[in-house]
């Protein structure tokens, strides 16, 4: 099977906002505790951070991560996890039927921030609580010193504000199993009144408002015309959600999905547009997808323990997915559709880090081991940065329920003008033939390759585990060229590859 792609230095969709790699971590399950946070772990440091993770984190290069939920926050009281650990409080978490034991709070997340090389993102609860504390919060974290709440931060051993520049209105509060769920209405008011009072505060915070959970929410998408309408003018990013499942185990429909994703982005993108116009407003908002990923592997288990059968139990094993490699491929197309979007999705948070629907999983007390899909999430954070392309692709497709005539190739393309490079991420979506790759590039000059990773697998259910950590992880690819300005290689079936060319200087 043949499939082209045109490559035009000087058609490019955006530059490429670095937070498009982002992350998310909550405290559920163990994310947090044995996750980034276990005192008697031989790697721990000082602050009891796992110093095996956070060199995951640090080769996964990061850039900001999201922060305490998640279903999590709308419950959650931020002092809880302030000053004397020994003092603070254990609470019930009604998110995921857990107790928290508070031994990790806004404090101990920023200085792993630092020690990982991350910004923090944080949410504020806008379920059970509203204005009043969602301001105390921000005074607390960014406030000077000589005020009240930027004296008490003093106290418990930090005089310098935090300078966190992040913040979310709340988390799906579309969601009826929010705690607080609210109206679009009732949601969007709220947040403009947060919006601005927090603006009083420091007018430079970049500010997200939810949108919808996902795009089969009933009031999607109106919620995000109706939440705009309210708040348009005092935030600055629309945070959308999505999540991944193959449960039918039809791997074509499943690898389709990422065009549900795409039209997604496209519907928020024009009601942005509409509300924007309504507005008669210069201001762009522009789309935080600050949860995406795939989950499903772990509902069966989850079931069990979320039955609540189980009492309250301290980070329990939840959403635990461990993924195959056919969700290597799917997170190539994701990243893929986010890179192609890179005009209006500015920030993307894969949902989560560690252990919980993560890339990253560990033993307590024992090693942490990177699961199938934290390669193409790798490839893409530390060599999907620069310019996005504007490729012409000519591939075969087929029908799927999501989308008629869904490429085989998907491909996204990003230039580095200053790196003098050009990257090519492709997922094959068949599953018996290969394609014949022909990439004309146009406009760069002399090309030659300098990093060619190829992912493929005998098996698409094939994972990674603490015993056997390698079974799933890339391989140099092999037969790719350049002559002439035309780049070709083979993509076997159902696979990934990263192609990656060093430009002759201009
Ligand atoms: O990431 C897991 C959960 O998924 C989050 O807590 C919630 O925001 C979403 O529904």
């Amino acid at each position: 099977m043949r499939a082209t792609v045109t490559a035009h230095r000087d058609y490019r969709i955006a530059t490429i906002d670095n937070r498009l790699y982002g992350a998310f971590l909550e405290h559920l399950g163990r994310a947090i505790y044995s996750g980034i946070y276990e005192p008697d772990h031989p790697t721990a440091d000082a602050n009891g951070m796992r110093r095996d993770v956070i060199e995951l984190v640090r080769e996964l290069k990061v850039p900001i991560v999201r922060y305490p939920g998640g279903n999590f926050v709308s419950a959650y009281n931020w002092e809880d996890g302030i000053g004397p650990r020994g003092q603070r409080p254990t609470r019930l978490d009604l998110a995921w039927h857990t107790s928290e034991s508070n031994a990790v709070g806004v404090h101990e997340f920023a200085e792993w921030c630092e020690a990982a090389g991350a910004e923090m993102m944080l949410a504020i609860n806008l379920g059970s609580r509203g204005l009043d504390e969602a301001r105390n919060f921000v005074e607390y974290v960014n406030g000077p010193t000589g005020s009240y709440w930027g004296d008490l931060r003093k106290t418990n051993g930090r005089a310098e504000p935090f300078g966190v520049k992040h913040w979310c209105l709340g988390n799906e509060m579309d969601g009826p199993w929010q705690v607080g769920h609210k109206t679009a209405h009732e949601y969007g008011r709220l947040a403009n009144e947060v919006a601005k009072t927090l603006r009083a505060f420091d007018s430079s915070l970049e500010l997200i408002v939810c949108g919808s959970s996902n795009s089969d929410m009933k009031t999607y998408p109106e919620w995000e015309r109706v939440v705009l309408e309210h708040c348009y003018e005092a935030v600055d990013h629309i945070s959308l959600h999505m999540y991944f499942a193959n449960r039918a185990k039809n791997a074509a429909e499943y690898l389709a999905l990422n065009a549900k994703l795409d039209a997604y982005i496209g519907a928020i993108a024009s009601t942005i547009d509409f509300v924007r116009a309504m507005k008669r407003s210069r201001k762009r908002v522009t789309i935080s997808f600050d949860e995406w990923n795939v989950w499903y592997h772990s509902n069966v288990e989850d079931r069990e323990i979320l039955g609540g059968a189980k009492g309250w139990p301290h980070a329990p094993r939840l959403l635990e997915d461990i993924y195959n490699f056919e969700d290597v491929l799917q997170v190539g197309c994701i990243l893929n559709t986010f890179i192609r979007r890179a005009d209006v999705v500015r920030i993307a948070c894969i949902a989560q880090l560690v252990n919980v629907i993560a890339p990253i999983m560990t033993e307590p007390k024992g090693a942490a081991w990177r699961q199938t899909t934290y390669y193409p999430y790798y490839f893409a954070s530390r060599y999907g940065r620069g310019e996005a392309l504007q490729l012409g692709v000519k591939s075969p497709g087929y029908d799927a329920e999501v989308a008629d005539n869904v490429p085989y190739l998907d491909v996204s393309g990003v230039y580095d003008e200053e790196g003098g490079t050009l990257t090519f991420f492709a997922v094959n979506r068949h599953g018996e033939k290969s394609i014949d790759l022909e990439a004309s590039l146009q406009g760069f000059g002399e090309a030659r390759i300098v990093d060619h990773q190829a992912m493929t697998s005998a098996s698409l259910e094939a994972a990674n585990s603490p015993k056997n950590p390698k079974t799933v992880t890339p391989a140099k690819g092999t037969g790719a060229s350049v002559k002439d300005g035309l780049l070709t290689a083979t993509l076997p079936p159902y696979s990934y590859q990263m192609l990656r060319l060093s430009l002759a200087a201009r």
